[in-house]
């Protein structure tokens, strides 16, 4: 299982941040889109946030129209977004939760909590022919609750593992690794499709890409800023080099 193809998302959000700290169009989030196609990524995700801090509605339609890799288009779980995603079409939508005040997302997504508010979104979005995936932590409990909302996918945030191997709180990180671990088996074995991301860096990114259920990651901020320093390309291609050592070592 562990020689399956890991997938790599890369997130654009953050070079939309660069360009609104200045108004105008530079430098541009679709323009990232084609560079990491080039440098083999598998898809794009964007998350259009209510506030427009960095993704806008017209990056979305230049992303449907301009960009052949599959679009993971992260939204809220509001009516706004809905229509925003019915009239999109994307391969994936990723419902996460949000909070205007929060400078990332910063938890899971309460699917059991929300069931009845989630449901009808969900089948909205399946009926017009996207995957809905919904960006959870890593818990039993909300495994579950993915199923029975008919999600096809689900996406692990793991950024409080990578916070804590960054502050390098080793047994904490270790036990949050394990909780990781166990919830891609038991999602899989629920036969979700189980993916992964938040503030994953080479640092943090082969123990994750070590799991053999995990089937996709998606990675943004580290990327954008990496590119400051080596470009997109070079960085977007180490990350995958990363991911293939892991798996090859985990085989
Ligand atoms: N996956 C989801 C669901 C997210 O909300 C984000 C952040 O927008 C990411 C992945 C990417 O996280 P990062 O930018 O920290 O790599």
């Amino acid at each position: 299982m562990t020689s399956q193809h890991l997938r790599l998302g890369v997130n654009i959000d953050h070079v939309a941040t660069i360009r609104n700290a200045r108004g105008g169009e530079l430098p541009d989030p679709v323009r990232a889109a084609h560079a990491a196609a080039r440098a083999g990524a598998d898809g794009i995700t964007a998350h259009l946030r209510e506030d427009r801090r960095h993704i806008r509605d017209e990056d979305i339609e230049r992303l449907t129209r301009e960009i052949d890799l599959p679009l993971n288009f992260e939204m809220a779980a509001t009516e706004e977004m809905l229509a925003i995603a019915l009239k999109a079409k994307p391969h994936a939508a990723c419902i996460v939760p949000e909070r205007r005040e929060e400078r990332t997302t910063e938890g899971g997504l309460d699917a059991r909590g929300q069931h009845n508010q989630l449901a009808p979104i969900i089948s909205r979005l399946t009926e017009n022919g996207s995957r809905v995936s919904l960006f959870i932590e890593a818990d039993p409990v909300q495994l579950d609750a993915a199923v029975l909302l008919g999600a096809q996918v689900v996406e692990l945030h793991v950024g409080r593992y990578c916070d804590l191997h960054a502050e390098g709180a080793r047994e904490a990180a270790e036990a949050e690794l394990n909780r990781i671990r166990e919830a891609a088996r038991y999602g899989a074995s629920l036969g979700l499709e189980v993916h992964a991301g938040h503030g994953i860096t080479y640092d943090t990114v082969g123990d994750i890409a070590a799991i053999p259920e995990l089937m996709e990651l998606n990675i943004g901020h580290f990327l954008i800023g990496e590119a400051i320093f080596v470009g997109l390309e070079p960085a977007i291609a180490e990350m995958r080099q990363h991911m293939l050592r892991a798996r090859a070592r985990a085989a």
